[in-house]
């Protein structure tokens, strides 16, 4: 996990799940053409602005990204988690964020109320206390917002 430096700030997990490693090259039609180390700086310099640090995780395996989850949970004040296709499914990442019980924004580059059938059903989004679709990576950015104000 790449994470930024000041230890007294609150810190933010970014959970960015299965495929978005190939942001950049992954139907950039849908999903743009920021690589996901250009959209991890976009999100760190937008921490810094808001007085938050940031790790950010990629996986493309459920289990690691529970993992994760469970390992931030005394150190994380909040979580913005982009869950890739685990979005429309994975009962056992919304029971991880549930568990932590950390505040949580679920984030997605596309509109996935604008795409397939199966895309339109979150099983993440009850356990958040946002989600924020189809703005491209700004919906990251207003993700973190959305948490800062929220742990304000
Ligand atoms: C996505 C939307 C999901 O349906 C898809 O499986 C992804 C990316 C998005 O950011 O638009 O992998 O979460």
């Amino acid at each position: 996990m790449t994470k930024s430096k000041t230890q007294t700030e609150p810190f933010i997990l970014v959970v960015h799940g299965p495929n978005l490693n190939l942001l950049g090259e992954r139907e950039p039609e849908i999903y743009g053409s920021l690589t996901l180390k250009e959209l991890n700086e976009r999100i760190v310099s937008k921490a810094r602005s808001l007085g938050v640090r940031i790790g950010c995780f990629q996986s493309n395996h459920e289990g690691q990204i529970i993992d994760t989850i469970h390992g931030q949970r005394h150190s994380a004040a909040g979580m913005v988690i982009n869950p890739g296709a685990f979005t429309h499914y994975s009962y056992a990442i919304r029971d991880a964020i549930s568990a932590v019980n950390l505040p949580c924004v679920e984030v997605h580059l596309s509109d996935i109320q604008q795409r397939e059938e199966f895309r339109r059903i979150s099983v993440i989004a009850p356990v958040c206390i946002g989600q924020i679709s189809g703005k491209g990576y700004e919906s990251y950015l207003l993700g973190l917002e959305k948490l800062v104000e929220y742990l304000r």
